[in-house]
């Protein structure tokens, strides 16, 4: 095993995931009919530290593990949201793990991603808010007073890294790059809040990479083959991170590989 946990990076290349939770995992996670929610709820299932797996997503899933439940939520919808929450709570109880796999990018037909100021509009705006910033947020107020309060518990949400300001040199991308920004202040503002009530919790922003999946394919052929992922291996890497980080690094941004990004 070797382990970094620095302020800039935390990496592990241990083979057995997820040793670092005390109890049997309860996972929740959100985007689960994604191409990387997806690989994280099988991936969990296979884990033996895992208990359960609650996978929600706007349409059920399809799927065959026992430890897996499927079950619906629209992060448009802050009454979905709580109803989730609500049915959760009633099934596993306290929750250990979540994960926050959902996002929006482009419609996959008319809209794709601002190349200019001219491509701006106030509905597809709305949409990269509703979606990256402000479901991820009504989900953590429905669902972080589930999380188990004795022992390592961890909130995360997918971001990325073009919603860094600082890393911010090619410029477009306008509603992506801003609500994933507002998504990383709000996972740092998440944080700060948890420590008051949940003082094992740690909440994070993650960067999965660009990964093979419905989202990143019209923009894919213009990376490197060694440099995409596959949703597996990425669902893998993330899950790493998520065990490898301990409480110092609460509030921060990881990319999958476990370096910090600069928000
Ligand atoms: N793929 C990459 O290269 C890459 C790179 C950087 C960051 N990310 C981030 O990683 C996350 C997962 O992306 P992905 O590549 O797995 O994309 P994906 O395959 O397009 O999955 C997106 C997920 O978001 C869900 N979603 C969209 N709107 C929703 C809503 N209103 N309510 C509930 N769920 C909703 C989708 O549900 P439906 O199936 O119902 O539409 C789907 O499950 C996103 O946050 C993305 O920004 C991905």
């Amino acid at each position: 095993m070797n382990d970094f946990n620095t302020s800039s990076q935390v990496c592990s290349k241990r083979s057995v995931a997820l040793a670092s939770f005390e109890r049997p995992i309860r996972a929740v996670v959100i985007g689960a009919s994604g191409g990387i929610g997806n690989a994280l709820v099988w991936a969990l299932a296979q884990n033996n530290k895992v208990k359960c797996v609650q996978a929600l997503s706007r349409a059920p899933i399809t799927q065959n593990q026992l430890s897996v439940q499927s079950d619906i939520v629209d992060l448009g919808n802050e009454n979905s949201i709580a109803a989730s929450a609500n049915r959760v709570a009633n099934r596993i109880g306290e929750i250990d793990l979540i994960i926050v796999a959902s996002g929006f990018l482009h419609d996959g037909s008319d809209f794709q991603p601002e190349k200019s100021l001219r491509a701006l509009n106030t509905e597809t705006l709305q949409r990269a808010f509703t979606i990256n910033t402000i479901g991820p947020l009504l989900v953590a107020k429905h669902f972080l007073p589930l999380l188990n309060r004795e022992s390592k518990s961890v909130f995360a949400a997918l971001s990325a890294r073009v919603g860094s300001i600082e890393d911010n040199r090619l410029g477009g991308w306008y509603g992506y790059r801003a609500s994933k920004a507002a998504l990383n202040m709000s996972i740092r503002n998440l944080a700060i809040e948890l420590t008051r009530t949940h003082p094992f919790a740690i909440c994070l922003a993650l960067h999965p990479g660009t990964v093979d999946t419905k989202l990143s394919r019209p923009f894919a052929r213009s990376v490197r083959h060694a440099s995409l992922h596959d949703p597996v291996s990425c669902a893998n890497n993330l899950l790493d991170v998520i065990d490898t980080v301990s409480l110092k690094n609460t509030g921060g941004f990881y990319a999958y590989d476990g370096t910090q990004i600069p928000y």
